[in-house]
Order: C-alpha cells, then sequence, then structure tokens
C-alpha cells in the first residue's frame, strides 16, 4: 500500500484464518494475510492506520525502527485496542527520516511474542534515498511458527518462555521455502527482516556472499561483503545479490548458539541445531552485464557531544535462577525507568549478564554502537537492535534530538519481553 499526496490512509484487520505455509490455517494476519499488506511511505509523509482488532485477546501497534514519536496516537506502545475495539493511530514520517526497511507488529505486552508468533508482522518501506541500479527490489520477511494438524499455532511451552521459542516452519513472506527466480545478470536488493519472536537468524546464500548495504534500515558507508548475515529478532539487512551463474542455490538460516548451559555446552535441543532452508535461488538464462553499482552510500555520522549523561544497564535472567529483567526489575508500565532531557546525547553500556545472548532494543531513538565485547561492528551505523552476547557488553551513543514522550527498551526476544524484560524512558522537554 503506497502513501499518495503525503498520506497513508489503511485500516489493518488483525484477525484468524490467515493463509500460511500453502495452507488456510487459524494463524493470524492483518487482513487475512501474513505477513500483513507492505506499507510504503516517503519521508514527511503521514502514516494513518485504523488497527480494528478481531482477536480475542488485546493488542496494539508497533512500527519498528521508525524514528517518530511515542507519544499520544504516534507509535505508542502503552495503547491497548480490546477484544472488538479499533484505534486509530496517525504516525508522522518525518521529512529527514532516511530511506529504508521496516517494520510493524504487535507489542502489547504479554502478547507479542504469541501474536507474533501467529503471523502478524507487516514490513515498512521508507522509500527514496539514493537510486540503485537493481534488477528487482524485494522484501524478505521470515517468521518462524509451529502448526498442528488442523492449522492451530502451537502455543509455547513454558521452556519455550524462558529460551525463546524457535517454530518448526521458517517461513519467507509466508511461504515455506519459496523458489526465487533469477537471471544470471540480475543485481537485486533483498531486504531481509527477521520477525522471528524469538529466532536468531544467520542467513546465508550458497555459493554466494551477500552484499551489505544496509543495517536495520540505514544504509551503511560502504558495501561490505558478508558470508552470512546474524539477524537478531527485529533485525534488518538490505543486501544486494548478484548470481554466482545458472544453478540452484539454498538461502539457509544456520544455527545460533544464543548460550551456554552450565558447563558450557550450548544451549537448546536437536531441533536448535539443525540448518534449515529458507528459499531456493533459481538462477537460469543467459548471461549479460550486471549494472554497476555506486561503491558509496550516505550514511549518518556518530555525534561526537557533549554527552550529557552515561548510564549501564544490566540484563539478567534466563537460566531459571532469576527472573527476566532489566537493572533487577521486571516491566511496570506506570514506572519511569530513565528520563531523558530532550537534545541531550547519552552513552549506554548494555550489560549482559546472563549466560544466553539478549538482542537490546530501544524505541523511536536510534543507537550507534561505540564498541561491543564481541567483534568489531561496523563504526558509524545506526542500529536499533543490538544483540549482546551472553556475559558480553555493548557501548551505545543515543542522541535524543527529538520527540519527547515515553516508550519502551527492551530483549526483542519476545518470549523474555514479555515475560518482563523492559524498561520505560521518558523524553522530556528541555525547561519540562
Ligand atoms: Cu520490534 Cu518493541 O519492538
Ligand atoms: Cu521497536
Ligand atoms: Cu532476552
Amino acid at each position: 500500500l503506497t502513501g499518495r499526496g503525503g498520506v497513508l490512509d489503511v485500516q489493518l484487520v488483525a484477525g484468524p484464518g490467515a493463509w500460511l505455509a500453502g495452507r488456510d490455517t487459524r494463524a493470524w494476519g492483518y487482513n487475512g494475510t501474513s505477513p500483513g499488506p507492505t506499507l510504503r511511505l516517503r519521508p514527511g509523509d503521514l502514516l494513518r492506520v485504523r488497527l480494528v482488532n478481531a482477536l480475542d485477546q488485546p493488542t496494539n501497534l508497533h512500527t519498528h525502527g521508525l524514528h517518530v514519536s511515542p507519544a499520544g496516537n504516534s507509535d505508542n506502545p502503552f495503547v491497548t485496542v480490546a477484544p472488538g475495539g479499533s484505534f486509530d493511530y496517525a504516525i508522522r514520517i518525518p521529512a529527514d527520516h532516511p530511506a529504508g526497511t521496516f517494520w510493524y507488529h504487535p507489542h502489547h505486552h504479554g502478547n507479542v511474542a504469541d501474536q507474533i508468533f501467529a503471523g502478524l508482522v507487516g514490513a515498512i518501506v521508507i522509500e527514496g534515498g539514493p537510486e540503485l541500479p537493481v534488477t528487482d527490489d524485494r522484501i524478505l520477511l521470515v517468521t518462524d511458527t509451529t502448526l498442528d494438524g488442523s492449522g492451530s499455532v502451537v502455543p509455547a511451552s513454558p521452556a519455550d518462555n524462558v529460551l525463546g521459542r524457535e517454530g518448526d516452519l521458517v517461513l519467507v513472506n509466508g511461504q515455506h521455502r519459496p523458489t526465487i527466480a533469477m537471471s544470471p545478470s540480475a543485481v537485486e536488493r533483498w531486504r531481509v527482516v527477521n520477525g522471528c519472536a524469538s529466532r536468531v537468524l544467520s542467513v546465508r546464500l550458497d555459493g554466494h556472499r551477500l552484499t551489505q548495504i544496509a543495517l536495520d534500515g540505514i544504509p551503511l558507508p560502504a558495501p561490505v561483503d558478508q558470508d552470512h548475515l546474524v539477524l537478531a529478532p527485529g533485525g534488518r539487512a538490505d543486501v544486494l545479490v548478484r548470481p554466482a551463474g545458472a544453478g540452484t542455490y539454498a538461502l539457509v538460516a544456520d544455527p545460533y548458539p544464543r548460550g551456554m548451559a552450565m558447563g558450557g555446552r550450548a544451549m537448546g535441543g536437536a531441533r536448535r541445531a539443525a540448518t534449515v532452508v529458507l528459499a531456493t535461488v533459481s538462477v537460469t538464462g543467459r548471461a549479460g552485464s550486471a549494472p554497476l553499482l555506486p561503491a558509496i552510500l550516505p550514511a549518518p555520522a556518530v555525534p561526537s557531544g557533549p554527552v550529557s549523561a552515561s548510564r549501564e544497564l544490566t540484563l539478567t535472567g534466563g537460566m531459571g535462577m532469576m527472573g527476566f529483567a532489566i537493572d533487577g526489575r521486571t516491566f511496570r508500565p506506570d514506572r519511569d525507568d530513565i528520563t531523558v532531557r530532550l537534545g541531550s546525547v547519552e552513552d549506554w553500556t548494555v550489560v549482559n549478564a546472563s549466560p544466553v545472548a539478549h538482542p537490546f532494543h530501544l524505541h523511536a531513538w536510534r543507537v550507534h554502537v561505540l564498541a561491543a565485547s564481541a567483534g568489531a561492528p561496523p563504526t558509524g551505523v545506526l542500529q536499533d537492535v543490538v544483540l549482546v552476547p551472553a556475559r558480553g557488553w555493548a557501548r551505545l551513543r543515543i542522541p535524543f534530538t527529538d520527540f519527547v514522550g515515553r516508550t519502551v527498551f527492551h530483549c526483542h526476544i519476545l518470549d523474555h519481553e514479555d515475560r518482563g524484560m523492559m524498561g520505560t524512558i521518558n523524553v522530556v522537554a528541555e525547561n519540562g
């Protein structure tokens, strides 16, 4: 769905009965499909969504990764839309919003993992930005779920709630192992979104390297050739794909070790240890000459400061001894955990004191990764999901340059978020 005259008006009905993996199921979708419609907007547009709740439990809507106001009827995670009810969102995309790949999903605390696992996801594309001479531009919105014989989504077990549920079916745009047809001279842009409730994807295309051009929707300063892409739940990567030649290649997700059990053994059962096929790339036809691509894309600069506050946030939970918490506290919607003055720049060190990885996510404002315990992240990149490894840490710089209001930060393993691994942030006006 594309905005016209600066406005995109859309009704999204969240309800059961989506077609999934080639079957008529009791999975959930928006307007009958999972994923729901792709929302295409331009910087400066107004997104108006009437969300209708046809489920038997509360829901709401979050525009993940958009740098928009979290207040009122904008991207406000504290909204509750009761069963049978509806809510009118109005979300203004700032005129200077970067072009890129984002997504939407429910955010009603306690129901988020269930609702995403059941199929309630959709892509958002902010259009504009540098013209890339690509032959195709595809969204690959990856989700996972488990269906029983009658096509109902299987509920999570208590162990799933602790480990983070992973479905038996890994789907691309609601399809099980679709075929992507390409010509040998194609250069395609793939917008890969990890819309899984709790599964980390380590994406790889047999026989190819993937040229990453954007991370979490934001262009990288220079393209980076990757053997594989690690995408935490909620994370995105835009890549350019150039076929190595005619043939059939599997796009797969390799197992990703999220943590250690006692004694240092990798956690998880046999199901987690297997590589899953996401899609098959079928390259046929005659080779021609592929278009040349620009070497450099514009990227936002890391603000140098002054830094008005440095904070440390400690993530705990995951092995049954403690609940899921941030700084020892579980989520309370009516408590302000962090108060920030509008216009300030802060450094947050997110320390993972637990034996499992937790993807840290902040709404509305983007974070620059300054340093991290594992690996060298690309510098100068704005992210919205940062995978903090078991017993590791990440140092983030966050410019709170615009928008006042309250919102949340949380672990994007949504089983953890629903168990309380979420805090609130209130950004207040300079003189307020
Ligand atoms: Cu996709 Cu609160 O996040
Ligand atoms: Cu979000
Ligand atoms: Cu977590």
